[in-house]
C-alpha cells in the first residue's frame, strides 16, 4: 500500500484553513493544521511531513521563513505558498528560495489539486533518488568490503585516513583484486559522496578518442565534432575521477593530465577557454608502473603526482584468510538473489579453495561461487561441486605426488605432460638454445627435437 502523504497546512484564518483541510483529507491526505509561524516551526521540528502548504502572510512571521526552515530540514519536502494578492516579487523570491509553486487567493481548488499532485510526484522522485544514492553508498560501505587478513586490514586503515583528505591516490594490484571497489569506497565515504564518481577505463578507449573523452571538445575542433562535448574531468567536477589502467595512457595525454593535476583546470580540445576544476583523482594500475617509468613509457613527474598515496592490493593467494569470508559473502549474496536457503561450504571444499592459486583473484572467486550456487542442488558444497581445476581433479601433475588411485590415471597423457613441462623448463633455462636444453636433460639434441615434434611443441 502506498504511504499516506502528510501535509502541513499553515494559515492563520480558521475560516479558510479548516475547509481546505477537510477537502484535502477527503482526497486521502493526512493533514495537520497550524495557525501561526511559531506553531508551524514546532510541528516541523517534531514530525515528518512530505508537503507544506503555507500562507505567505502570517501574524508572527511569513511563509518565506517557513520555506527556508523546510529547506534546511529536508531535501525532499516540497513547499507550496498561498499569497493573498499576486505579487511578482514575492513569488520570484519564493521560487528562488526553493518553493515548489505558489497559488493566489481566492483559491482555485482544481488548480491547487494539480499543483499538489505535481509536488507529491516530485517529492517521491527526489525521495527515491536520495534512497537510491543511499543504496549505492551502502554498497561501498567499508563493512561490505571483505578482508580479515592483516594486509587488507592495513588497506582499510589507510582508506579510513584517505577519505578525510583530497589527496591523489594510486591503487595497485593484479586483475580482480578489488581496485575499483576500493576507489568507489573512497569516493562514497569522502565528503564528495554526493558528487559524481566518473570512471574512465583508459585501456578500453581507443587512443585517438581518449583525449576528447577525458577533456571534451568544442564544435569544429576536428572533423565530426558537430557539437560541444563535455569531458570526463568536467563531468566529475566536485567529485572524483577514477582513471583505470593508467599505465596505458599515451605519453602526449600524460602531459595534459599532468597539467590538470598541477593547475586544476582543463581546456576542451579545440578551445583556449580554461575551465576551473575541483576533482579528486584516483588512478589504478595492474602493471608495474615504476617499470613503465624506467622504460620511458610513463612520465616520472606524472607518476609522482599520481602516487601521493599508494594503496597496494595483495593478490588473493597471499591472503588465504580472506578466502572463507569472501566466499561466504558471495554465497549470501547469491543465495539471496536466487531465493534459496543459505548454502554451507564443506571443510574439504574450503580446503580446495584455499589451495588454489587464484590467478583472477577476488573476481574469479566471485564467479566460482556464483557458478557453484547456480549448479549445486544440495545445500552442502563439496569439492565435487567445484570446477575441476580447483577441486584438484585436473590438477597439473606434480611429479612427486602422482598416485594411481581407484579412479585410475591416464599413463601416456600424464607422462607426456611431465615431459612437456620439463622440456619447457629446460628451454627457458637455456634461453631457447636446444643444444643446451638437451644437455640439461641428459639427452642429445636430435632426441630432444624428435620428442618436441612428437609432443607438438613447436616453439
Ligand atoms: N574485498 C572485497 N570484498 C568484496 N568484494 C570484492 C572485494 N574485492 C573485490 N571484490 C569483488 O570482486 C570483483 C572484482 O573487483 P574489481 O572490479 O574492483 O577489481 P579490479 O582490481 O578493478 O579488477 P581489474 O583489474 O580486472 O579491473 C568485483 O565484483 C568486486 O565486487
Ligand atoms: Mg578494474
Amino acid at each position: 500500500m502506498k504511504e499516506q502523504v502528510k501535509i502541513l497546512l499553515v494559515d492563520d484564518e480558521h475560516s479558510s484553513r479548516e475547509p481546505l483541510a477537510l477537502l484535502l483529507r477527503k482526497n486521502g491526505y493526512h493533514v495537520t493544521g497550524a495557525s501561526t509561524g511559531h506553531e508551524a516551526l514546532q510541528l516541523l521540528a517534531s514530525e515528518p511531513f512530505n508537503i507544506v502548504i503555507t500562507d505567505l502572510f502570517l501574524p508572527d512571521s511569513n511563509g518565506i521563513d517557513i520555506l527556508k526552515e523546510v529547506k534546511r530540514l529536508s531535501a525532499t519536502m516540497e513547499v507550496i505558498l498561498i499569497t493573498g494578492f499576486a505579487s511578482a516579487e514575492t513569488a520570484v523570491q519564493a521560487m528562488k528560495e526553493g518553493a515548489f509553486d505558489y497559488i493566489t487567493k481566492p483559491l482555485n481548488l482544481e488548480e491547487l489539486k494539480i499543483i499538489l499532485a505535481k509536488a507529491i510526484e516530485k517529492h517521491q522522485l527526489v525521495n527515491e533518488n536520495v534512497y537510491l544514492k543511499k543504496q549505492l553508498r551502502d554498497k561501498y560501505e567499508f563493512p561490505n568490503i571483505i578482508g580479515n587478513s592483516p594486509a587488507m586490514q592495513q588497506v582499510f586503515n589507510l582508506m579510513k585516513r584517505v577519505v578525510k583528505t583530497d589527496s591523489t591516490v594510486l591503487i595497485m594490484g593484479e586483475s580482480g583484486t578489488g581496485k575499483e571497489v576500493v576507489a568507489k569506497a573512497i569516493h562514497f565515504n569522502s565528503s564528495r559522496r554526493n558528487q559524481p564518481f566518473v570512471a574512465v577505463h583508459c585501456g578500453a578507449i581507443p587512443e585517438n578518442l581518449l583525449e576528447s573523452e577525458l577533456f571534451g571538445y568544442v564544435r569544429g575542433a576536428f572533423t565530426g565534432a558537430n557539437r560541444d562535448k563535455i569531458g570526463k574531468f568536467e563531468a566529475a567536477n566536485g567529485g572524483t575521477v577514477f582513471l583505470d589502467e593508467i599505465g596505458t595512457m599515451p605519453i602526449q595525454l600524460q602531459t595534459k593530465l599532468l597539467r590538470i593535476l598541477q593547475e586544476h583546470e582543463v581546456e576542451r580540445v579545440g578551445s583556449t577557454r580554461t575551465i576551473k576544476l575541483d576533482v579528486r583523482v584516483i588512478s589504478a594500475t595492474n602493471n608495474q608502473l615504476e617499470e613503465e617509468v624506467r622504460k620511458g613509457n610513463f612520465r616520472e613527474d606524472l607518476y609522482w603526482r599520481l602516487n601521493v598515496i599508494p594503496i597496494q592490493l595483495p593478490p588473493l593467494r597471499e591472503r588465504m584468510e580472506d578466502i572463507l569470508p569472501l566466499a561466504r559473502h558471495f554465497l549470501v549474496k547469491c543465495c539471496e538473489e536466487m531465493n534459496r536457503p543459505m548454502m554451507n561450504l564443506g571443510k574439504d571444499a574450503l580446503e580446495a579453495l584455499e589451495a588454489y592459486h587464484w590467478p583472477g583473484n577476488v573476481r574469479e572467486l566471485e564467479n566460482v561461487v556464483e557458478r557453484v550456487a547456480a549448479l549445486t542442488e544440495s545445500n552442502q558444497i563439496t569439492p565435487a561441486d567445484l570446477p575441476p581445476n580447483i577441486s584438484g581433479a585436473f590438477r597439473e601433475p606434480d611429479e612427486y605426488s602422482i598416485r594411481v588411485t581407484n579412479s585410475g590415471v591416464d599413463l601416456m597423457k600424464t607422462v607426456n605432460r611431465i615431459e612437456m613441462k620439463m622440456i619447457d623448463e629446460a628451454l627457458n633455462l637455456a634461453g631457447g638454445v636446444k643444444a643446451q636444453a638437451a644437455a640439461l636433460l641428459n639427452l642429445n639434441r636430435t632426441t630432444l627435437v624428435e620428442k618436441m615434434r612428437r609432443l607438438g611443441m613447436q616453439r
